[in-house]
């Protein structure tokens, strides 16, 4: 063996789904020197595409026992910096594929840090037929789990500055809440999770939003978005009902593989909290509703099902203190978040109880519902410590002026032909859904994409971008 020192060879990678393309790559690798491997993070990865199938423990496993491998490191970010400045490898190894994309500025900074000490940035030709976004895609096509679906929010949660979740209230918004996706900076941004809306279920089915849509009702919109998409699903549960049904109840949810459910401290004939004090509502006793948490939480069998509080004080002017209260009283009952809510036309009263909450001593994630207080920019709301924010109600409340709008307007001409310029082509109607359960599809599921122009958004909203 000559004593010559062997050159230090460092290789960054997600390695989620491994192909020949990165096995290739950690032979060539191996051929210039010793080869550390710099696992990306699943914060890591998650902050320019979709959060990984598998752990970053798993993914460690996996590439430490590959020939040719001799230490693997964890990369905290897409940036090589850190991580270069520590081993200062003599080369760099990765596929061509990152010359253009979201990778490029990486890639140059990359080439720029290695001139420091002399080291050399080695690209091997992209391996074609195989690509981790195809494979993704087929894994896909097998689908989902409950277990796989459920565990994915508290995932989402320990990586994510903020979970973002829009409501759905049947099949299609499902498949819009799961593909839809826009591109900006070469950053890929889509929903994380699904929100199974009370208010707008109920509305979908024509009831207003008083806990007059029963569970089994409620249920068959659950199934039809499991049915098409994968993604994380938070239930609103309303007021939970009575602790004894709401014990059966949970454990109905976590079967069906939901994540979470959200259930609010009011009792009685439950009205939706944007009435706010308009109407007659009435918050539950402190120690009740930490009773219900507790027992719910006594009845779920997994450890990944969560129960989130929900706080109606500020909703029913009972103010700050009692919101605070409530908050530390229902965390010790074991809630596994707390969604503070308001009605408020502007996010003062949440930021407040935000401030507030820094200094609790046992946290879990907040959750804000900005349906009311809508100028809050998600950024904000992650940097006040909200965890997950809920768009919950715009996908219906577009859809119904757009149908009334059409309505209207056959009834005012006696005819279709007026109100054709509003509507999407009769051959892309046919075509929307396409065949093949879910997943079975092209990348879009097949929906029409949203095409985004960043220049647009910078101007509408300049902190975006
Ligand atoms: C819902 O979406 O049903 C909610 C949120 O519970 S809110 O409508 O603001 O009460
Ligand atoms: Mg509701």
């Amino acid at each position: 063996m000559s004593s010559k020192k062997r050159a230090r060879v460092y290789v960054g990678m997600s390695a989620d789904l491994i192909h020949p393309g990165h096995l290739n790559i950690i032979r060539v690798a191996a051929r210039l020197g010793e080869v550390t491997v710099g696992l990306l993070t699943d914060e890591a990865i998650a902050s320019y595409k979709r959060l990984p199938y598998l752990e970053f423990d798993q993914r460690k496993l996996i590439m430490g026992s590959i020939k040719g491998v001799a230490r693997v490191v964890p990369q905290k970010t897409l940036d090589y910096t850190p991580n270069l400045q520590w081993l200062k490898p003599d080369y760099v190894v990765h596929g061509d594929d990152w010359k253009t994309g979201v990778q490029k500025t990486t890639r140059l900074k990359v080439k720029d840090m290695l001139e420091e000490w002399g080291g050399e940035l080695i690209e091997v030709p992209y391996t074609p037929g195989i690509s981790s976004t195809v494979l993704s895609q087929r894994i896909k096509e097998i689908g989902t789990t409950p277990e796989i679906r459920m565990k994915r929010l508290r995932r989402l949660l320990n990586i994510k500055d903020i979970v973002r979740c829009s409501e759905a209230h049947n099949g299609l918004t499902g498949l819009i809440v799961e593909h839809t996706k826009v591109k900006i900076d070469g950053q890929i941004r889509e929903f994380d999770a699904i929100w199974l809306s009370s208010l707008t279920d109920s509305t979908a089915k024509g009831k207003p939003d008083i806990e007059a849509v029963d569970l089994t009702s409620r249920l068959n919109t659950v199934h039809d978005v499991l049915e098409v998409t994968t993604k994380p699903i938070i239930f609103d549960a309303d007021t939970g009902g009575k602790v004894e049904h709401f014990v059966f109840n949970i454990r109905t949810l976590e079967r069906l593989g939901i994540s979470a459910v959200i259930v609010e401290d009011k009792v009685g004939p439950k009205k939706n909290s944007l009435f706010g004090t308009s109407v007659e509502q009435k918050q539950d006793e402190i120690d009740n509703f930490a009773k219900k948490i507790s027992m719910g939480k006594k009845a779920q069998v997994t450890e990944d099902f969560m129960i989130i509080a929900r706080i109606e004080s500020l909703i029913l002017k009972a103010g700050l203190v009692d919101a605070v209260a409530r908050a530390e009283s229902y965390i010790a009952a074991g809630a596994d978040a707390i969604m503070i809510h308001s009605k408020e036309d502007n996010p003062g009263e949440i930021l407040e109880f935000a401030r507030a909450y820094k200094s609790f001593k046992q946290k879990v994630p907040l959750v804000a519902i900005p349906s009311s207080y809508n100028s809050i920019y998600e950024n904000d709301l992650a940097g006040a410590g909200f965890g997950i924010v809920i768009y919950a109600n715009q996908l219906m409340r577009s859809a119904y002026p757009a149908m009334m709008r059409t309505a209207e307007s056959i009834l005012t001409h006696g005819r279709s032909w007026e109100a054709d310029d509003q509507l999407m082509p009769i051959k892309e109607i046919l075509t929307l859904v396409p065949d093949g359960p879910a997943g079975v599809r092209d990348d879009n599921g097949g929906l029409k994409p949203v095409e985004v122009d960043p220049e647009a958004v910078k101007k509408r909203a300049p902190g975006v971008i």
